[in-house]
């Protein structure tokens, strides 16, 4: 009797931010199909409930119950990325579980649009917090465990705007360019370590990000329909996630044809 094939990323456990909806939600439910443990944060229990029913419930991937321990392909966390008590706990309780993630994808994120001399600061630090400092401490805790194990992968999101300047994004693209600058830092730093290190930058994508901004009926955004798709986004995720393991893919940027 022919066994399909065991999915790329069985026995993997993976952590995903923002995973409620959007492209944390779409990532979280690829990651899911190709095997892995997902482990969903995001602030909104209803919708990471939603999220792990659907990966629950999408066809499961092939396992041999003979050789692979049954498993509960998603797990719902409740937290904010900026808030470090919160963090910290969960880790130690991952950790004490044994299910420390050895796949990061650092994904939550805030699109705030405005002038920089009509951008309130506690804004711009809000952005700060959720789009770079919240990662950099999920990332920072994780290294040490990541290292030891001599595997791993840390995989951000990023966005057009981490290498490219539009007006009134002065919050955002402080924050992207600082998660760019971060991850090129770590990926030098970690060369040799095993643990990989991937920055996937997209353009306009169609997800709720857009929904305060409506951008088919305001002028000067690209419509819906002309946008990537969060699908697009998690493709490219998956992809770099399942080269082999010698392979770091350094960096994709995404846009539309
Ligand atoms: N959509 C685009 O055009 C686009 C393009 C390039 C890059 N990106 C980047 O892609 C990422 C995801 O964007 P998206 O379009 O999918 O946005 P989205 O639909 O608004 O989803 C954002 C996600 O982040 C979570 N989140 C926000 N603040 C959080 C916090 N403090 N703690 C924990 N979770 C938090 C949200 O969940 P809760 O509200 O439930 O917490 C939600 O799951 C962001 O980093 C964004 O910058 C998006």
């Amino acid at each position: 009797m022919a066994h399909q094939a065991i999915p790329a990323l069985t026995g993997r456990r993976a952590l995903v931010t923002g995973a409620s909806r959007g492209i944390g939600r779409a990532v979280a439910r690829a990651l899911g199909a190709a095997g892995a443990t997902v482990h969903l944060l995001a602030r909104s229990r209803t919708a990471l409930e939603a999220v792990a029913a659907e990966i629950s419930t999408a066809e499961g991937p092939a396992q041999m119950p003979d050789q692979l321990p049954a498993h509960v392909p998603a797990h719902v966390h409740v937290g904010d990325v900026t808030d470090p008590v919160s963090m910290n706990r969960l880790l130690e309780e991952l950790q004490t579980a044994k299910h420390l993630p050895d796949i990061l994808v650092s994904n939550a994120g805030l699109f705030p649009l405005a002038a920089v001399s009509d951008t309130d600061p506690a804004l711009f630090e809000q952005t700060l917090q959720v789009n770079l400092i919240g990662p950099f401490r999920v990332l920072h805790a994780l290294l040490p465990a990541l290292r030891a194990a001599g595997r791993g992968d840390i995989v951000t999101i990023g966005s057009v705007s981490d290498r490219h300047i539009f007006g009134g994004n002065g919050a955002y693209a402080a924050s992207k360019f600082g998660a760019r600058a971060l991850h090129e830092v770590l990926r030098t730093e970690l060369a040799g370590s095993g643990v990989r290190c991937t920055l996937i930058s997209p353009a306009a994508t169609d997800t709720p990000i857009w929904d305060p901004i409506d951008p088919d009926n305001t002028p000067g955004f690209p419509p819906r329909a002309a946008m990537l798709r969060a699908d697009d986004v998690a493709d490219a995720v998956l992809w770099a996630l399942t080269r082999p393991a010698h392979v770091n893919i350094d960096e994709l940027r995404l846009s539309r044809t």
